[in-house]
């Protein structure tokens, strides 16, 4: 499962891209205002710090301004994957974009019945809300599920991006169920590197050397 970070924040960007974690980013308006600063030198800075995809959203919602914007967007680079909302404008977006070959990630999908309209539209990735359904007392990762299966059923290309991820139990699910990509909250994945055994182990380890050093102070590795 390819794990991407859903933010424009280039010091978290940096800091688990030395890791090795990332695979690519994923970037809304509400994500690109919480930084401030200019949007253009962020995602300027992002597509050159990540080789994988980076998901840029218009902000257009009718059809030529959203190709429009897309064709800018992938200025910043060939790893600009190009961000339209789920409505009718937006598909036909999707689907002149990606038969350009610039490819496309479609947003703000509640339903296995949007992700269907999306794949056939072309787009590479669809982007399930799962934190979202969450909230209003639906289950998000029942969608991932119903979603997988529709596209098995039919080899469908386009890839489940799992997003608006709230906690690392979503992670498993996810990668149960056997979603493409997830994108994560930097917060979510620094709780996925923690366990309290780890940090208890950890502990043991280095007092038990400790106490190995005062019978032998000059014993080193
Ligand atoms: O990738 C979508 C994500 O940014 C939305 O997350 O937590 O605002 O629902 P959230």
């Amino acid at each position: 499962m390819k794990i991407f970070l859903d933010t424009a924040n280039l010091e978290s960007i940096k800091k688990f891209n030395d890791m090795g974690l990332l695979d690519g980013i994923t970037t809304n308006p509400s994500l690109m205002y919480k930084e401030g600063g200019n949007p253009k030198d962020a995602m300027e800075e992002i597509t050159k710090i990540i080789k994988g995809d980076v998901s840029l959203e218009v902000l257009s919602t009718e059809y030529s301004g959203m190709v429009e914007e897309g064709k800018r967007l992938r200025q910043h680079g060939d790893n600009v994957v190009v961000k339209v909302p789920m409505t009718p404008d937006g598909l036909k977006a999707c689907k002149s974009l990606s038969s350009e070959g610039i490819p496309v990630n479609v947003t703000l999908i509640f339903s296995a019945n949007q992700a269907l309209l999306a794949a056939k539209s072309g787009a590479k990735y669809v982007s399930p809300f799962i934190g979202r359904l969450d909230d209003v007392g639906q289950n998000g990762m029942e969608l991932i599920s119903e979603i997988k299966e529709i596209f098995s059923n039919y080899n469908f290309g386009t890839q489940i991006l799992v997003a608006s991820v709230r906690h690392p139990l979503h992670v498993v699910d996810a990668a149960k169920i056997g979603a493409d990509v997830v994108t994560l909250p930097p917060g979510v994945l620094d709780k996925m590197m923690l366990h309290p055994l780890t940090k208890i182990g950890l502990g043991n380890f280095l007092a038990d050397w400790e106490k190995m050093k005062s019978g032998n102070p000059d014993v080193k590795i």
